[in-house]
């Protein structure tokens, strides 16, 4: 206990500071460790004033979320302990200072708000980021922070979850008294001379608890909450902790704080043991987990990449080059012709203005943006890149052309990295004198916007080229999953089955827009049919035409969208593909699409049927599962987990699902065999279950704990 939590004394001011890296979250052992602290300088005549405050980096970044999993699994009960330390802030009465720089998150943030007083670094940021684990803030938060804050600042920040500037946590009363300074060091010398300011002006020190003066009256406050309950639902569609933290903020107006704190307590435990706390608990620690490659630890030296260039200015190269530049890394973009550059350049422009008139960033931001990009045709400056990434179209022959053509110019050590999306990076590195240096970087469109970052590993890729992907994934403000080398990589693997059997459900006769609706219900961003007219339905026309061994003789074979594009319709940039566009780009249902369903069916001997929502969502579904099933027996990911963050973070999968095999743990794979056996007895070929998910299902078993055994 001692070792993390510290005391010492200041000017007659008592120290307490926790000491639990990386983020002094509230581990066993804190909580009691700033108890002691507390009641020691409590009594101590010594003391006039205590400070809190987080050794290294940060002030308290919350509870500690290992501890949850042991308390929904039986292991551990939740004990009294961090309100009784905030309780025992509140009441000491000597007065008490949080000092926050980093992060003052949840639990956190909480107990700064069981202190008298809050003074902040102005690059400090606080938040109560509980909902986005699926649970509200459990240590009084919706009670003490309306009280302080005011009802709509503090109803944004428990239902949203998003973390608030320093100075705009001192706007609203959170924070008393900002400090200017770089770190821990100024910070502890303006808390200590703050508390002794309050020490010197005497008590009553202020305790949010007993506030009243921004609270409304219920009537009063009624179209506040509607109005959040609408937000909440508009932005956080389907989730269900940010309106359960609306109806706890609820009873610090309708109930006196002994009484909504009682609520508070209930509903944090309903959500606690939700499934989708589990899901978004799981997804935490999945994204940080992902970075973990077992051959490849931390200590792996890494390249340095101070200067970049990409191929290929077009949809892809474009946002790369962005990603690049926000990044502050300067980036060289090359094109074939002057015209195909203007218009790569001239998209770049457009979506950096875009940006601009949303207030995402400003003027000045984006000029220093564009200047660290350099448009060319030629080859200048590519001999001194640290990284050249290829973003040509998706054609061996060429990417093989353009490989050789680096492998002459870039200098020994450079990265070589290609954005294909599904081509084979061994046969791409064949043609270079350096396959070791070849690596697949496979963004998703838009790339300066999407999260995700597939790294696909080449069998001759050098460790030190997966350690420097990693860590320039992050630099980019991507998450970089690390894959293996198959067709499709992990994402588009699966996303393959997915339509098609989206595709497949069509032509048995359920609407298309039947499909994406359950789609859509179930959390999805968007359903597959509006997916395919987004990234253009001739994408998958071309595919299946390129890689006949997809589609093996004697296996069904998708119908309607070659139907579609022969039809003319590729999507949205046709104004038609599964549906109808406007110029306004509203989706409108087709009853061509439903005559072409039928005369496709017909031709083909389908029998048409009414479907079920169930049948749809298990289809699609599990035919994600399987694949993914498949893809972790072959190796080619390293743990379920890992999937589930590249569908969270490249496909829009619900997150508070926790991804697609997750979401199969959550059914039980006892359950999700027998519905895939099922679909293998009426559908064939496609259906034959993974080995994996056989093995798992018949020793009851989970993807999780497969995960945990390796
Ligand atoms: N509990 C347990 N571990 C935590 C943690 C927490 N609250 N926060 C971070 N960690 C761990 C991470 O898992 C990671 O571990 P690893 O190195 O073994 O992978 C390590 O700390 C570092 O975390 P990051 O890589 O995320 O570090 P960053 O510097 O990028 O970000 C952060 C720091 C902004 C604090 C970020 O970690 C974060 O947002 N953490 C979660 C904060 C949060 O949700 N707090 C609320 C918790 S719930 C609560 O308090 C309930 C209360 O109301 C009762
Ligand atoms: P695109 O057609 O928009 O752009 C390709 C660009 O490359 C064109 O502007 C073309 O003029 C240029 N180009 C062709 N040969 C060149 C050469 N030798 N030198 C310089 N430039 C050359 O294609 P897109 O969509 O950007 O795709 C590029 C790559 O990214 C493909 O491998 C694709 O599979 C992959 N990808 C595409 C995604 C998407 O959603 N569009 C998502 C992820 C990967």
């Amino acid at each position: 206990m001692g070792d993390l939590v510290r005391l010492s004394v200041e000017d007659g001011v008592g120290v307490v500071t926790v000491e639990n890296p990386p983020v002094n979250a509230l581990s066993p052992g804190v909580p009691e460790g700033i108890l002691d602290g507390v009641q020691r300088f409590g009594s101590d005549e010594n003391v006039r004033a205590i400070v809190l405050i987080g050794g290294g980096r940060t002030f308290i970044a919350g509870a500690d979320i290992k501890e949850f999993g042991k308390i929904t699994s039986g292991e551990k009960r939740r004990g009294p302990g961090l309100i009784s330390v905030i309780e025992a802030l509140e009441n000491s009465s000597k007065p008490v200072v949080a000092a926050i720089h980093g992060t003052a998150f949840g639990g956190g943030l909480e107990t700064a708000q069981g202190c008298h007083y809050r003074v902040a670094l102005r690059s400090a940021q606080v938040g109560q980021p509980e909902v986005k684990l699926g649970i509200i803030p459990g240590a009084h938060g919706t009670q003490r922070l309306p009280r302080l804050a005011g009802l709509s600042k503090a109803l944004e920040m428990c239902a949203l979850g998003d973390p608030v500037s320093a100075a705009d946590a001192a706007d609203h009363g959170i924070v008393d008294r900002l400090i200017d300074g770089s770190g821990y060091t100024e910070l502890l010398a303006g808390a200590v001379s703050f508390a002794a300011e309050k020490a010197a002006a005497g008590g009553p020190h202020p305790k949010a608890s007993e506030l009243t003066d921004n609270l409304p009256t219920p009537d009063e406050a009624a179209p506040v909450f509607a109005a959040a309950r609408e937000l909440a639902k508009a932005k956080r569609r389907g989730f269900m902790a940010p309106l359960k933290a609306i109806d706890a903020v609820e009873c610090a107006v309708t109930l006196p704080f002994s009484e909504g704190i009682k609520r508070e307590a209930e509903i944090f435990q309903e959500c606690l043991f939700s499934t989708q706390s589990k899901a978004l608990i799981h997804a935490f620690f999945s994204e940080r987990r992902v970075r973990k490659v077992p051959d490849v630890p931390k200590e792996t030296a890494t390249r340095e990449i101070r200067s970049a260039a990409v191929i290929g200015a077009g949809t892809m190269g474009g946002g790369i080059a962005m990603a690049y530049a926000n990044a502050g890394i300067p980036v060289r973009l090359k094109e074939v012709t002057q015209e195909a550059l203007d218009c790569g350049y001239a998209t770049i422009r457009k979506n950096y203005e875009r940006s601009v008139r949303r207030g995402r960033f400003t003027p000045e931001y984006v000029q220093q943006r564009l200047a660290l990009i350099t448009p060319q045709t030629g080859w200048d400056g590519f001999e001194a890149a640290d990284i050249i990434v290829e973003a040509v179209f998706e054609n061996m022959a060429l990417k093989k052309a353009v490989f050789g053509d680096i492998d002459r110019l870039a200098r020994p050590g450079a990265i070589l990295a290609s954005n294909t999306s599904t081509l084979s990076i061994d046969e791409i590195a064949s043609s270079t004198s350096r396959p070791q240096d070849v690596i697949g970087h496979h963004f998703f469109s838009p790339a300066n916007v999407m999260r995700l970052l597939e790294i696909v590993r080449g069998a001759a890729t050098s460790k030190d080229v997966v350690a420097t992907s990693m860590a320039l994934a992050r630099r980019l403000r991507k998450v970089g999953v690390l894959v293996g080398n198959c067709h499709g990589f992990v994402g588009n693997r699966m996303f393959h089955p997915y339509r098609r059997e989206a595709q497949f459900l069509a032509e048995e006769g359920a609407r298309p827009a039947e499909v994406d609706r359950v789609l859509y219900e179930f959390g999805a961003a968007m359903g597959p049919m509006a997916v395919g007219d987004l990234a253009g339905l001739d994408v998958g026309m071309r595919v299946r035409k390129e890689a006949p061994h997809l589609y093996p003789p004697g296996t069904r074979r998708p119908l309607a969208e070659d139907a579609l594009c022969e039809m003319g319709r590729y999507g949205q940039k046709t104004k038609a593909g599964w549906y109808r566009y406007g110029q306004d780009r509203s989706r409108h249902e087709d009853p061509e699409v439903d005559a072409m369903l039928k005369r496709v069916a017909a031709e083909a001997g389908i029998e048409q049927r009414e479907i079920s929502d169930q049948e749809i969502l298990d289809r699609v579904v599990y035919a994600l599962v399987n694949e993914g099933a498949r893809i972790l027996e072959e190796g080619f990911a390293l743990r379920a987990s890992d999937i589930d963050i590249i569908y969270l973070y490249g496909y829009g999968f619900p997150a508070f699902r926790g991804g697609p095999m997750f979401y199969a743990d959550t059914v039980g794979l006892g359950k999700v065999l027998a519905r895939v056996e099922e679909f293998h007895s009426q559908h064939g070929h496609w259906w034959r279950p993974a080995s994996l998910l056989k093995e798992l299902a018949e020793n009851r078993g989970t993807f999780s704990e497969w995960d945990r055994s390796r």
